[in-house]
């Protein structure tokens, strides 16, 4: 696998914890510069010294459920401060557990704001063709395996990321002319902040995935392929990243 060269520059939410954390290393590691986007700033300040060149990790510190509508305005200013953008990967996002009996518009509307509204307002900043490199930009975006599986009690969230699957796809559509890719990844159980705080969800699910649960790495591996020249055919799709789960 190629990885994508020195100097380039990336959007990374989600950056100060789990598969946001772990693609903004990784990408770091490979020489690209990464605006890491977060509301930690202890976290992403970790992060910096974690990757050991801080000087390739921006930290912006901005809650994405606020001010949505706002959002492409926001990565104009970013590729003002520090340039034209060669990608992102949107991993910033929230899960909730809510039987039927006791859901609400307003949690649903928590979930979609920073699941599907944010990552697709970003995506339009950046998008804009005065924002990006142009041919070889390339988008990512984190939807999770509950798009497909759709266990009870997650209704919303796995609305949340069918919602961004689908919209990947248009968006892939759109933007194809211009060289542009546009893809997601759907992983199932990954051990992160997310998911250790779901009580007893590891050993209940262990049996479900064949090659064990996936890792952050996992993850990170395949969102740096689908950036890179290597994918340079691939756009439009969700790969399903689950350890033979489904
Ligand atoms: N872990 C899994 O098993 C799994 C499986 C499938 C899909 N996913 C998806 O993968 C993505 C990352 O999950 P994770 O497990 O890495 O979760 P995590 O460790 O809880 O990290 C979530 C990240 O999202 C950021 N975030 C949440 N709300 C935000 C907001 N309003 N504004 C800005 N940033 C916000 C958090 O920032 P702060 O902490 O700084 O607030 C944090 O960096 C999510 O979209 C999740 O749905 C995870």
């Amino acid at each position: 696998m190629t990885a994508p060269a020195g100097e380039r520059l990336y959007l990374v939410t989600g950056a100060s914890s789990g598969i946001g954390k772990g693609i903004a290393l990784r990408l770091c590691g490979l020489g690209a510069r990464v605006v890491a986007i977060g509301r930690d700033a202890d976290r992403l300040g970790e992060l910096a010294q974690e990757c050991g060149c801080p000087e390739r990790i921006h930290p912006e510190i901005r809650d994405l459920a606020a001010d949505i509508e706002l959002l492409p305005q926001y990565v104009k200013g970013l590729k003002e401060k520090y340039g034209k953008f060669h990608g992102m990967v949107s991993c910033a996002g929230i899960s909730e557990i809510r039987p039927l009996q006791i859901l609400k518009y307003e949690n649903g509307k928590r979930i979609f704001d920073i699941n599907y509204f944010a990552p697709l307002m970003l995506a339009k900043g950046l998008l804009d063709r005065r924002h990006n490199v142009g041919r070889g930009t390339s988008l990512v975006f984190i939807a999770s395996i509950e798009a497909h599986l759709a266990d009870k009690g997650m209704s919303f969230y796995a609305g949340s990321k069918a919602a961004l699957i689908a919209s990947v796809r248009s968006i892939s559509r759109e933007v194809a002319a211009s060289g542009v890719r546009v893809n997601a990844i759907s992983p199932g159980d990954i051990l992160t902040p997310m998911t250790a705080a779901v009580e007893g969800m590891r050993n209940d699910r262990s049996h479900l995935y064949p090659l064990g649960f996936g890792t952050v790495d996992d993850v990170a591996a395949l969102a740096v392929f689908l950036l890179s020249d290597e994918a340079k055919w691939i756009t439009g799709q969700n790969y399903i990243l689950d350890g033979g789960h489904l």
